[in-house]
């Protein structure tokens, strides 16, 4: 009897002592760095939804727009042998840690949810490595775009301008009746994120495609991209004196409450609108940088799990699961301010600007013209993009000629291969 009772004690505190292990297992831990307003109210959806599928969420956000910051740590957390369970990620940093072997393979997940025919080819590109599923992608931004305030564009009579010249003289309005036309923040990234657009708009896809993916001499050094630099150099003179430094969605702020007419940014932007109450089309427009309608200069946001025990895993499998859930990536990107990484998500429930984006996106895939973000980390890879961010934020922040930008662009590129 005696020895019956210590047997059922000893089983209730095995029992007791498993479901505590369950619960300290049944949760993931994500490292990304979505902390304005608009990125964390988005962040939410998948927190929500991860949570109905029996996942706590261990947050370990680190600020920094474009993710320098946050890919910092982590190779600081992959160094002591403690990677966190999922990791927001842009780009070449999926297939650098997929062959270093350090990545759980989704492969399972991706069948059962369809991934092959469901993620838009440009995007896989960047989510599998030798023909594996590492990266989930849960957004699609683009970077080729002016959010403007409404109110300012009313009071003078200014329409979306269609070319580079017409953005100028904009610009000289705006100045004149006393406010800033470009708000700025002035950090590389954000410098870089510029230079996307006029590179596109000096070149089109395909001296984009030449001169930033291909890494062509011939290109990087042309008098196309010459006329990059000025339409930098132009830019530059739009910006108020305090740019320097200035982190991105406070420079968005500057455009909401009217101190600032544009600012050049990803649709991540459009999150902090949204995120203020403003409504397209009400409160502020959003345009494509002149010279780049129709394109698009993309920007999507992956998840890559690191390799962990199998009671990890199955949380990683869920968490993967969650964020490819056709419901998440809806509710996700339409605060988020980005389309869905799935080609079955309806477009109703996205407001015109995102509408805009999805019919974007559809055209540039049909046409082949859908281009990765080099300022984001999805056009060239890691060592070439620091060289080529060092060269536009020098030229951003001196008074260097375009011709001179161009010779260094092309000894930098060259000197980083
Ligand atoms: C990411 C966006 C993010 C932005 C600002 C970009 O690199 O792709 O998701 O909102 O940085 O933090």
């Amino acid at each position: 009897m005696f020895k019956k009772r210590i047997a059922a004690v000893a089983a209730g505190l095995f029992a007791c002592h498993a479901l505590s292990a369950i619960a300290a297992d049944k949760q993931v831990e994500v490292m990304h760095w979505w902390t304005s307003g608009g990125e964390a109210k988005a962040l939410g959806v998948l927190k929500d939804n991860l949570k109905q599928r029996g996942y706590s969420w261990k947050d370990s956000p680190i600020a920094g727009g474009g993710g320098e910051a946050a890919r910092t740590v982590l190779r600081a957390r992959i160094a002591s042998n403690n990677p966190p369970d999922a990791v927001q990620m842009l780009g070449f940093s999926v297939l650098d840690y997929a062959e270093q072997d350090l990545l759980t393979n989704l492969d399972s997940i991706a069948k059962k949810g369809d991934w092959d025919k469901q993620v838009p080819a440009p995007l896989q590109r960047f989510s599998k490595a030798d023909g594996h599923w590492y990266g989930v992608p849960i957004d699609v931004h683009s970077d080729n775009w002016i959010w403007a305030n409404k109110k300012i564009f009313d009071e003078l009579k200014l329409t979306p301008p269609q070319t580079f010249e017409e953005l100028v003289a904009d610009a000289d309005k705006i100045r004149k009746a006393g406010y800033i036309p470009l708000a700025h923040g002035g950090q590389a990234w954000q410098e870089a994120t510029i230079f996307d657009s006029a590179v596109m708009s000096a070149g089109g896809p395909k001296f984009y495609n030449e001169a930033l993916i291909k890494l062509d001499p011939k290109a990087l050094g042309s008098k196309t991209m010459e006329k990059a630099f000025d339409q930098l150099r132009a830019l530059r003179g739009m910006v108020d004196p305090n740019f320097p430094g200035r982190d991105w969605n406070l420079a968005t702020s500057m455009v909401i409450n009217g101190k600032a007419a544009m600012q050049i940014m990803g649709d991540w932007a459009k999150g902090e609108f949204a995120s203020a109450g403003k409504k397209p089309g009400v409160d502020f427009l959003c345009m494509r940088y002149p010279g780049t309608q129709g394109n698009f200069i993309f920007v999507t946001d992956q998840f890559a799990t690191f390799k962990a025990g199998n009671e990890r895993q199955a949380g990683q499998y869920a968490f993967a699961e969650a964020v490819m859930d056709p419901k998440v990536q809806a509710q996700f990107n339409q605060i988020k301010g980005s389309v869905p990484a799935r080609l079955d998500v309806p477009a109703d429930g996205f407001d015109e600007c995102g509408q805009k984006s999805m019919a974007d996106m559809r055209t540039a895939l049909k046409n082949g013209t859908m281009v990765g973000s080099f300022a984001h980390g999805q056009a060239m890879p890691e060592a070439s993009k620091t060289a080529v961010y060092d060269v536009v934020t020098h030229f951003f922040n001196s008074n260097q000629s375009s011709g001179d930008a161009v010779k260094s662009l092309v000894t930098a590129v060259q000197n980083s291969k």
